[in-house]
């Protein structure tokens, strides 16, 4: 498929999406999430693709959605198109998504990077739900996401007053896994995607999906689901192969069965 307003690319086991709309800084259109979804569904169906990553430029991972797609738009228009669907299919995928953001992650933007897995953002990075600036609130997950993430009085801060948060705050808030250099951001985000992509990929996916089970079920629930997600992984040959593994002082050879 050609794509307009992103790269797409697999680098060994990874399936890279870079948003590339330079001249609006990474504004999110209609078009843009679209392709984003399509060239999602193509690394999640690949048996060859172990973890994805989304990235933007150095100067925007995503200024926000945009706003002059959105500024004529009405209410009936707004709900009733379900414009949201794609945004959220966006979160619904299963496998490992790290947002490698370099500079603006603005309101989509950041509700983005918030659907990915976790954050690796160079030292350039600024966060922020500016949109009651624009007379409107986050609308693909940052008053929910930002909340599991960052706490009420920093989401409350953020979402109230528009400002942008750096990179140091964004990480100490938990916003962010980890912060590099800009300059190895890329370099940085791909050996984190690679060691990922090189387990195994049922123990992969399960791990992702217990951990956001956590966000949905009470404590008892989400141990009671580890634990049989836990105990279901036995039934795979890459038990069998990690534990021999490590037994035999090896490097486990992962057959994702
Ligand atoms: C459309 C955008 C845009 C956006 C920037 N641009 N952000 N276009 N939608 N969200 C365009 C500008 O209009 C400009 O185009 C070009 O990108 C460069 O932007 P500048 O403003 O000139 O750059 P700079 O002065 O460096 O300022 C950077 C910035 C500012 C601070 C990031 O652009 C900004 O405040 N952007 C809007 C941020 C925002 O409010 N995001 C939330 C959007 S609402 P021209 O043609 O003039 O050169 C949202 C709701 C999500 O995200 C709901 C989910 C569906």
């Amino acid at each position: 498929m050609a794509y307009e307003t992103i790269l797409v690319e697999v680098k060994g086991k990874v399936g890279v999406i870079t948003l590339n709309r330079p001249q609006a800084l990474n504004a999110l259109n209609g078009q843009l999430i679209g392709e984003v979804n399509a060239a999602m569904d193509g690394f999640e169906k690949d048996p060859a693709i172990g973890c994805m990553v989304v990235t933007g430029s150095e100067k925007a991972f995503a200024a926000g959605a945009d706003i002059k797609e959105m500024q004529s738009r009405t209410f009936p228009e707004t709900y009733l198109d379900d414009k949201f669907e794609p945004w959220e299919r966006i979160g619904q995928r299963r496998k490992p998504i790290i947002a490698a953001v370099a500079g603006f992650a603005l309101g989509g933007g950041c509700e983005l990077a918030m659907m990915c897995d976790f954050i690796i953002a160079a030292d350039n990075a600024k966060f922020g739900q500016p949109e009651i600036n624009l007379g409107v609130i986050p609308g693909a997950g940052g008053t929910q996401r930002l909340t599991h993430a960052i706490g009420k009085a920093k989401a409350m801060d953020l979402c109230l007053t528009g400002r942008l948060m750096d990179v140091n705050e964004a990480e100490r808030a938990g916003l962010v896994a980890r912060i590099v250099p800009l300059a190895d951001l890329m370099a940085e985000t791909m050996k984190a995607a690679d060691a990922i992509a090189a387990k195994s990929l049922p123990s992969v996916l399960m791990a992702k999906e217990s951990i956001n089970r956590a966000f949905e079920v009470t404590l008892a629930e989400g141990l009671r689901f580890e634990r049989r997600v836990f105990s279901s992984l036995f039934a795979t040959q890459d038990q069998k192969e990690g534990m021999a593994a490590f037994t035999e002082k090896r490097k486990p050879d992962f057959k994702n069965g």
